[in-house]
């Protein structure tokens, strides 16, 4: 099965051709990423208006990649690449309503004019879904069940998947992504947009991580943001760039080893915030594979602790390729492909889902665990 796949729900405008859930013949993105940053952050107006600007294109280079024998970059257009496509799938949430608007329009429209089959894809389950487009990872059949930590700018999530399909919120944030306390940390600190990869590379130059003691990201028991999950498989970071605020303002930095230290002092409380709780989840159940996706998982220091605490446990870890760690089409159109999403006239049906949530809430069940 051959599928197109779109994705608009945040800040990149991208499509990409994937053969039998796994096989990517193109992916085409286009980064917004210089249009937000002269503000630090997404403008949603400006996301979606360049989604309407980019997205037939971005369509265009992907079916050229899929198809033209002169690759993505030559080739007139021919239509009859469409015959080659079994399928359109597309974000409809979680993100910003306006940009998924785009995509999800942009997509039926496709599907009605082809008379091809519309499938409407999760996007956090996607991102799941993107360690199995690695060519050395197992077919997803012998990786479940699965624990899978999704990390970017917009979402910490910690989610069993007992089999394909299914999915199961075990723990999540409670307030600010990890990608998000990056990005305002790094505002503060003056290194720029977005903050994720400028923190990483001046942390790998500190000489320590520990010149500073910022918060782990606990959650209080009894906290009603909580819902059916445990405080100890959920995380808080609007406090450790409070905490991160107070620091700079007792304690300005004088020099850029000083900001390196700071930094990488910061990042250590989130790496060291997730990989407690992933921890505690591998403990819990005996999970076949970790899966580990999100534009977060590009960080090396969450890497190497991550691996660590897979190794530990016993458990395979998977890492997307870094082209498929951020935001990318080939893992919406994957996980069309391997029977993920909605179908059917549900499909044609649907309208942008901006708080679409993974699974149902479940607390771990730790009884079985040592
Ligand atoms: O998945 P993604 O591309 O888009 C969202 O869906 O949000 O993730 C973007 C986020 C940004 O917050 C960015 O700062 C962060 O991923 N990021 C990183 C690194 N590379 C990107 N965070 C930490 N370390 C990195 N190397
Ligand atoms: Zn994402």
């Amino acid at each position: 099965m051959v599928v197109l796949g779109i994705e608009t729900s945040c800040d990149e405008s991208a499509a990409a051709v994937v053969r039998d859930g796994t096989a990517v013949l193109s992916s085409a993105v286009f980064s917004q990423v210089a249009l937000h940053q002269p503000y630090g952050g997404v403008v949603p107006e400006i996301a979606s208006r360049s989604h309407v600007e980019k997205i037939s294109g971005v369509i265009r280079d992907a079916m050229r990649g899929a198809f033209s024998t002169a690759g993505s970059a030559g080739g007139v257009f021919d239509p009859a690449w469409w015959d080659g496509i079994d399928a359109v799938a597309v974000t409809y949430g979680p993100g910003l309503a306006s940009s998924l608007i785009v995509g999800l329009s942009a997509a039926k429209g496709l599907a009605l004019r082809l008379n091809k089959p519309l499938i409407g894809i999760n996007h956090i389950e996607a991102h799941i879904h993107s360690v199995f487009l690695s060519p050395d990872a197992p077919p997803p059949a012998e990786a479940f069940p699965l624990l899978a930590l999704v990390v970017s700018g917009g979402h910490t999530c910690w989610i069993e998947m007992p089999r394909p399909g299914e999915c199961r919120l075990i723990g999540q944030t409670l307030d600010d992504a990890a990608g998000e306390a990056f990005d305002k940390a790094a505002k503060l600190l003056g290194l720029g947009y977005p903050g994720g990869p400028a923190i990483d590379r001046v942390a790998a130059t500190a000489g320590s991580f520990d010149a500073a003691a910022f918060p782990k990201g606990s959650t209080r028991p009894g906290n009603p943001a909580l819902g059916a999950l445990r405080a100890d498989m959920c995380v808080s970071f609007s406090g450790l760039k409070t905490a991160l605020m107070h620091y700079l303002r007792r304690r300005p930095p004088d020099n850029a080893e000083c900001v390196a230290e700071i930094a990488a002092a910061y990042q250590e409380a989130i790496v060291a915030a997730l990989a407690e709780r992933s921890a505690r989840a591998l403990r819990a159940c005996d999970y076949r594979a970790f899966a580990l996706g999100g534009g977060v998982s590009l960080n090396r220091r969450l890497r190497v602790r991550l691996r660590q605490v897979a190794d530990a446990a016993g458990v395979r870890l998977l890492l997307a390729e870094p082209r498929f760690c951020g935001d990318n089409a080939a893992m919406i159109a994957g996980l069309a492909g391997s029977g993920g999403g909605v179908r059917g006239l549900a499909a044609l049906g649907l309208d942008v889902a901006p708080a679409l949530e993974t699974g149902l809430q479940m607390s771990v069940d730790f009884s079985s665990s040592a």
